[in-house]
C-alpha cells in the first residue's frame, strides 16, 4: 500500500548501516511514513547488502529503498544519524565519546552542506553530548537538532510500571527526563494513570504501593541497555521504534510531546543537551513543557546537567 499522497514527497535518510541504522530504515520502510528512505554508510558494500534485502520488502511497503551518498540528503525531511561504535560489555555510553565524535566531525558538516533545511535526528551515543555537538558542528537552530535521548528511557519506563500496575503502557504517563545514561531522573512526581498519581490509583485499586518496587521499575530502566548488551551484544529494535516514534510527528507536523534531547538550559545551567518533554512538529523540537519538578528532581537534574556539560566542554577544551 503506498504511503498517502502527502507522504509522497517524504525522504528520510539514515546515516549509519550498524544494527541501529538498518533496524530503523527497516522499521520506517514498514511504517508508511516515507516514500523514500536513503541509507548512508562507509561500507558501501555492507550498505548494498542491507538496502537489497530491504528492498525485498518494500514490495509490502511502496516505498522506494538505496544506497545514497551524502548529496542525496537534499530534500530530505530528516537525516537520522547512527554511525559510530555502540556500547561493549561494561562500556557506559559516555565511554564513547571520543570515538564517536571524531565520526561527527566527519559527517554532520556533509549533511549540513547537502541538507542545511533538514532536522537532525542523533541516536549515536553518547546521545545527549552528540546532539550539542551536532548542533555546533551543523550550525542549525537548536530546534532542528533532535537527539533521541530519554524516549528510549521513557518507553522502557512506561513498559515497567505498566508491569507492574496491569495497564497498557500507553496508560502510564511517566517520563525520564535529563541524561540518556546513568543520571536519568524518573520523574515521580508527576507520574499518573487515569488522571490519578501512582500511590492513588494503587491505592483505587488495592495493588500495595511499594516504594521499593517503584524504584526497581526506574533501576530496571535505567539498566535495560547493560542487560540486552551483556546478553546479546547491542540494543536495536527499541531504539529503531522510538527513532520512528519521534520521526512520525516531524513528517506529520503532529504537535507531540516526546522526551527527546535537545540545547537549552535545565536547573539553572545553559548550553547543554539533555531530554525533557518537547512539542515535535514539522519545524523540530520546541521546549513548550516546562515541567514542575519538585525541588529533589531540580536538584538532580542540575547534577546531571553540570556533568554533560563537562564532557562536551573537555572535547572541545
Ligand atoms: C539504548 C541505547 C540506544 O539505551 O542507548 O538502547
Amino acid at each position: 500500500m503506498p504511503p498517502p499522497s502527502r507522504l509522497q514527497s517524504i525522504k528520510i535518510v539514515v546515516v549509519g548501516a550498524g544494527s541501529v541504522g538498518v533496524t530503523t530504515a527497516y522499521a520506517l520502510l514498514l511504517s508508511g511514513l516515507a516514500a523514500e528512505i536513503v541509507l548512508i554508510d562507509i561500507d558501501k558494500s555492507r550498505a548494498l547488502g542491507e538496502v537489497t534485502d530491504m528492498s525485498h520488502a518494500a514490495h509490502y511497503a511502496q516505498a522506494r529503498v538505496r544506497v545514497g551518498e551524502y548529496e542525496d540528503c537534499a530534500g530530505a525531511t530528516a537525516v537520522i544519524v547512527t554511525a559510530g561504535v555502540n556500547q561493549k560489555p561494561g562500556q557506559t555510553r559516555l565511554d564513547l565519546i571520543k570515538t564517536n565524535y571524531k565520526v561527527f566531525k566527519s559527517i554532520i558538516p556533509q549533511v549540513a552542506h547537502h541538507a542545511p533545511d533538514t532536522i537532525l535526528v542523533i541516536a549515536t551515543n553518547p546521545v545527549d553530548v552528540l546532539t550539542h555537538a551536532a548542533h555546533r558542528l551543523s550550525g542549525f537552530p537548536v530546534e532542528r537538532v533532535i537527539g533521541s535521548g530519554t524516549a528510549m528511557d521513557t518507553t522502557r519506563f512506561r513498559h515497567e510500571l505498566s508491569k507492574h500496575f496491569g495497564v497498557n503502557p500507553r496508560n502510564v504517563h511517566a517520563v525520564i527526563v535529563g541524561e540518556h545514561g546513568d543520571s536519568q531522573l524518573p520523574v515521580w512526581s508527576l507520574a499518573s494513570i487515569a488522571g490519578m498519581r501512582l500511590r492513588d490509583y494503587a491505592a483505587q485499586k488495592g495493588i500495595p504501593y511499594d516504594e521499593q518496587e517503584m524504584e526497581a521499575c526506574s533501576r530496571r530502566t535505567k539498566d535495560a541497555a547493560y542487560e540486552i548488551i551483556q546478553r546479546k551484544g547491542k540494543t536495536n529494535y527499541g531504539v529503531a521504534s522510538v527513532l520512528v516514534s519521534i520521526l512520525e510527528p516531524i513528517i506529520t507536523n503532529g504537535d507531540a510531546l516526546v522526551t527527546v534531547s535537545r540545547v537549552g538550559s535545565y536547573a539553572g545551567v545553559d548550553d547543554v543537551a539533555l531530554s525533557m518533554p518537547c512539542k515535535l512538529n514539522r519545524s523540530g523540537a520546541h521546549q513548550d513543557v516546562p515541567l514542575l519538578l519538585d525541588e529533589k528532581e531540580k536538584e538532580a537534574l542540575r547534577k546531571s546537567a553540570e556533568s554533560i556539560k563537562a564532557v562536551l566542554d573537555a572535547l572541545e577544551e
